[in-house]
């Protein structure tokens, strides 16, 4: 990485000595406005991050029904965005374009289409996706091209995420040769699972020609529409969430079925590690939490332990190690390897100073609800499940809990476990993709470790790590410079922001150069 080319100044924030690059982030989620996952956080930080280092940055997102342009106080653009739902101009819908300005002059741009997001929910409910998915984000996509075009003046950088934005670059490439010529086209991929399959029978609501249809680029093997995989073909750069997922995406076990489309474009896949956004996840600004702290006042943590374990109806047992679990309850997130082997820990406990206690914060189907369920009503004074999604009860249990537990199956970057160690919440990992690339284990590692990491995904191998977590929570000599190098650790959008600078600049170079 070239660094010769930013003078830095004493706060160590960039000044730019290059050219400002104008840059479209389009994505379906933005924190705190909507949001399902990291992406949402990703699509608030790292644009924030990118005008800090002095880039000119519009998130363009849809208005879902939740969100009331009135009491968000959002400004109305007053003309409307025509988008065109078929080949280049027919079947226009008009949509109104609200306005909204994020920390460092960010703004962003929320898109109002009511026949497609004025519903409750951003994908579908807890057990179902919609079955109009396909026009909804195909209709956005097409936005984000009609925006970038029409509103937005000599676009350096479009830079699209997920499934949900990836046929921008095919609408551009196809329809906007010329006018796009000087624009890179990125598309960053935060989850292989979720690709945007379809039913061939809803191609024609990508309003594409006809030779798509019968090409391959869109569709897979088995004969399904798949909008990322026409992103990942025509974007000009590919980026992931870590540099571990980046490698195991190319592989036939990673690569949900793309491996091979991934493998083609190696030249232009980067791996670059998320950042956190410590004015928001740490605990010395935290306004959800009851007493703030740092590393100076680990006391303060205590307190927020004592306050969640008495409000969740825990005995407040300090010598007890408080487990945390937050998110998705999905399979990619391991909840079915968690239960069983929370099950069986407790259930082989003789002495009730022994083990830990454990919440559970999470939205996902009935199945894992159930289950979850079941877990509380077998162990009352051990386990609580919350259900639902709560960002302040996600900012109190990062608070209160000693460790959290992260037992995903194959996580592409994963944001909790980096958010835990700014609160000394140490993590418990498996080893794969971003969990690996961002703890390291103890272990291993006396003198640098941050947390525990586990080989297997298997029970025996996740009850070794909560075991072992558990005996060191109880020797304080051991566990307080864990959490205090854990709290230490520096994930801010800083070295990132730089990396997705330097790559957009080649990007840029190169397109500019064809
Ligand atoms: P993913 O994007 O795969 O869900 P990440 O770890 O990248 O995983 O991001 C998850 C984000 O969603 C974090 O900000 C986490 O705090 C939040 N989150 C997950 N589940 C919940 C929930 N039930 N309530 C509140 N926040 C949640
Ligand atoms: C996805 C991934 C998660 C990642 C997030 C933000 O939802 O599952 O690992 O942290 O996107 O990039």
């Amino acid at each position: 990485m070239d660094l010769s080319r930013y003078i830095t100044t004493k706060d160590s924030s960039p000044m730019l000595t290059e050219k400002r690059l104008n840059i479209v982030f389009a994505s379906s989620e933005i924190a705190p406005f909507s949001k399902t996952g990291g992406l949402g956080d990703v699509a608030a930080s790292l644009p924030k991050a990118m005008a800090q280092r002095g880039h000119n940055v519009v998130v363009i997102t849809p208005l879902y029904g939740h969100l009331d342009p009135q009491k968000m106080r959002l400004s109305r653009r007053l003309e409307p965005l025509e988008v065109p739902r078929k080949s280049k101009n027919q079947s226009k819908l008009e949509a109104i374009l609200w306005e909204s300005q994020l920390d460092h002059g960010v703004r962003v741009v929320f898109v109002q289409a009511d026949e497609y997001f004025d519903r409750e929910g951003l994908y579908g409910d807890a057990e179902n996706s919609f079955e109009d998915n396909a026009q909804r984000f195909a209709f956005f996509s097409r936005a984000v091209v009609e925006f970038t075009r029409v509103f937005s003046l000599d676009v350096d950088i479009l830079h699209c995420n997920d499934w949900h934005t990836a046929l921008a670059p095919i609408y551009a490439r196809h329809y906007f040769e010329d006018e796009f010529a000087d624009t890179s086209l990125m598309l960053t991929i935060h989850n292989l699972a979720y690709q945007g399959k379809f039913n061939s029978d809803d191609f024609d609501s990508t309003g594409l020609p006809k030779k798509y249809a019968s090409d391959s680029e869109l569709f897979d093997a088995d004969g399904d529409l798949n909008f990322l995989k026409g992103g990942l073909l025509y974007a000009d750069h590919i980026t992931t969430v870590s540099p571990g997922y980046a490698e195991e995406i190319q592989t036939p076990e990673g690569g949900a079925g793309l491996h091979e489309v991934l493998q083609s474009r190696a030249e232009d896949i980067s791996g670059i590690l998320n950042g956190a956004d410590y004015s928001i996840w740490s605990p010395e600004v935290d306004r959800h939490i009851s007493v703030q702290y740092e590393v100076e006042t680990l006391n303060g943590k205590r307190r927020n332990k004592a306050e969640v374990q008495h409000s969740l109806g825990l005995p407040v047992r300090p010598t007890l190690p408080l487990f945390g679990v937050i998110s998705r309850l999905t399979e990619q997130k391991g909840i079915d390897l968690l239960i069983p082997t929370v099950q069986s820990l407790l259930s082989d406990l003789k002495d009730e100073r022994d083990g830990f206690q454990l919440v559970i914060l999470g939205e996902g189907p009935t199945h894992f609800r159930e289950q979850l369920t079941a877990l509380q009503k077998e162990f009352p004074k051990r386990v609580v499940f919350q259900h639902g999604y709560s960002e302040q009860m996600a900012h109190r249990i990062q608070a209160a809990a000693d460790v959290l537990i992260v037992p995903s199956r194959f996580e592409p970057c994963g944001l909790t476990q980096i958010y835990a160690m700014r609160y000394g919440t140490v993590p418990v990992v498996h080893a794969t993709g971003g969990l690996k690339d961002t703890v390291i284990d103890v272990r291993e590692n006396p003198d640098t470790g941050t947390g525990f990491v586990f080989d297997e995904h298997t029970q025996d191998s996740l009850a070794g790590a909560l075991e072992r977590a558990a005996a060191t929570y109880r020797n304080y000599r051991k566990w307080r410079p864990l959490m205090v190098r854990a709290m230490e650790k520096d994930f801010s959008w800083n070295e990132s922001a730089r990396h997705y600078e330097s790559l957009f600049r080649a990007s840029r170079e190169s397109t500019a150069a064809e």
